[in-house]
């Protein structure tokens, strides 16, 4: 089979997903309004969903010394731990591209996968294909020392 057709089977629609996860996407999108992205006019939204049920979320911010700025996804991951959260069930991503899911930047695996198999779901603002996804299959054989996780 195509990696095409594969990816294809893990396209969901948004009107079918649970409330919470349905909960999760919108607040993405609502994050993605804050996108600080002067440079890329590239917006993206991100948001996590903790074990507790709490969800945080996050958006692009941009500095005029590039390679400072940090993801949507980095910035929702690192309010939730500087908050006590560790323990990770959802992330969803969105950015808009026509053609395209806007999925993680390979720094942002790296640093989500250091909180385990998290799933990750991706969507246009929209909200109506959605790739369902998780990080082990976005990042296979993650750089890992793991001796201080017990999940
Ligand atoms: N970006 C994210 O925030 N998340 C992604 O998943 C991909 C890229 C940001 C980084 C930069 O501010 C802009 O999008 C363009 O690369």
């Amino acid at each position: 089979m195509s990696a095409k057709n594969s990816s294809a089977k893990r396209v969901a629609k948004f009107k079918n997903l649970d409330s919470k996860t349905q909960e999760l996407l919108r607040e993405a999108v609502e994050a993605r309004n804050f996108a600080y992205c002067p440079y890329s006019k590239f917006q993206v939204g991100a948001s996590v969903l903790c074990d507790d049920g709490t969800i945080y979320r996050g958006c692009n911010i941009e500095n005029s010394a590039y390679t400072v700025g940090i993801c949507a996804e980095r910035t929702a991951l690192a309010k939730a731990i500087s908050e006590g959260k560790q323990r990770f069930k959802t992330v969803a991503v969105i950015g808009y591209q026509e053609k395209f899911f806007t999925t993680p930047c390979g720094a942002c695996r790296q640093f989500m996968s250091e909180f385990g198999n998290i799933s990750v779901y991706i969507a246009k603002p929209e909200l109506d294909d959605v790739l369902v996804t998780d990080l082990e299959e976005l990042l296979p054989h993650q750089f890992q020392t793991m001796s201080n996780h017990t999940f």
